[in-house]
């Protein structure tokens, strides 16, 4: 298993219990989706699976390697996060610094490290602009493509973004989840943090739903999003394709489902 946590909690000094007692595996060349309110504890549990935050109870272990006894360093060798605010992740004069950054760390020559700046900026649609660049005269959106790049160039087993469709339009957000799942081709793992149903019932192949600090669901997407009466109950907005099909009798998530199934059944007449 790539990511294994087993009864993890974590409450925060002088704040709520953001986790609790959540028991989760991952796999290779999973797509994970995960759910929730606000102040569900996506972002906390996120920083335990990284190991930015470590358990109170329980234990996280990526690979054979438990957070708790691991330098986040060598964790970040296996597992990429990408926070919810760019600002956070961003501290280099150019572009191109910012994401060889992590590549140095670990010792990359300067060859290599360009090929793949140049490859990840191209892969955030970032290749246009000059490698000296400042990253302050990026727009929001730019900036959080820019921490995507500079995670992506070091090719983690486990990419973890965190609500990465904020600020983006929508052939940009098209575009990040093309680049999940290239990764998830080459055996990598992404979990994404997203409200976007559409999203996830287009490219994601497992759903996690967290509700006040624990995991509700946990279930194959179709069956997930397809619980209407389970969304409904929880708050969430089913897809209108998915309602459709539901008043029309028929089995489809996504408009493009619900489309083929009935021109399928319109053939059979
Ligand atoms: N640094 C912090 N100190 C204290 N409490 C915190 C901190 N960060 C988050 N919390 C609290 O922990 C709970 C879970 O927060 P978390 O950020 O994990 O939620 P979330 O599901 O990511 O929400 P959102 O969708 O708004 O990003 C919330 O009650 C929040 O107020
Ligand atoms: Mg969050």
């Amino acid at each position: 298993m790539l990511i294994e946590l087993k009864n993890v909690s974590f409450t925060y000094p002088n704040g709520p219990k953001a986790v609790d007692k959540v028991s989760l595996s991952i796999g290779r060349g999973e797509f994970i989706a995960l759910i929730g309110h606000s102040g569900a504890g996506k972002t906390t549990l996120a920083k335990l699976i990284v190991g930015l935050l470590k358990p109170k109870t329980g234990w996280v272990k990526v690979g054979d390697l438990d957070t708790k006894t691991t330098p986040v360093s060598k964790i970040a060798e296996h597992v990429g996060y990408v926070f919810q605010n760019p600002d956070l992740m961003i501290f280099s004069a150019t572009i191109y610094d910012e994401v060889a950054f992590a590549l140095r760390n670990r010792g990359y020559g300067e060859d290599e490290i360009k090929k793949r700046v140049v490859q990840a900026l191209k892969e955030v649609d970032l290749g246009h602009k000059p490698l000296d660049t400042p990253p302050y005269m990026l727009s929001f959106g730019e900036k959080h493509r820019l921490a995507i790049a500079s995670v992506l160039a070091t090719e983690p087993d486990l990419l973890i973004l965190d609500e990465p469709t904020t600020g983006l339009d929508y052939a940009r957000c098209l575009k990040i989840m093309e680049i999940c799942e290239r990764l998830v081709k080459k055996g990598k793992s992404v979990l994404i943090i997203t409200h976007d149903f559409g999203l996830i019932a287009e490219y994601a192949s497992r759903v996690l739903v967290m509700k006040k600090s624990r995991i509700i669901r946990d279930g194959v997407t179709k069956d997930v999003l397809g619980d209407v009466e389970f969304l409904k109950s929880e708050g969430f907005m089913p897809l209108q394709s998915t309602l459709l099909a539901r008043k029309l009798g028929v089995n489809a998530i996504t408009p493009r489902e619900l489309a083929s199934t009935i021109l399928e059944k319109k053939a059979l007449k």
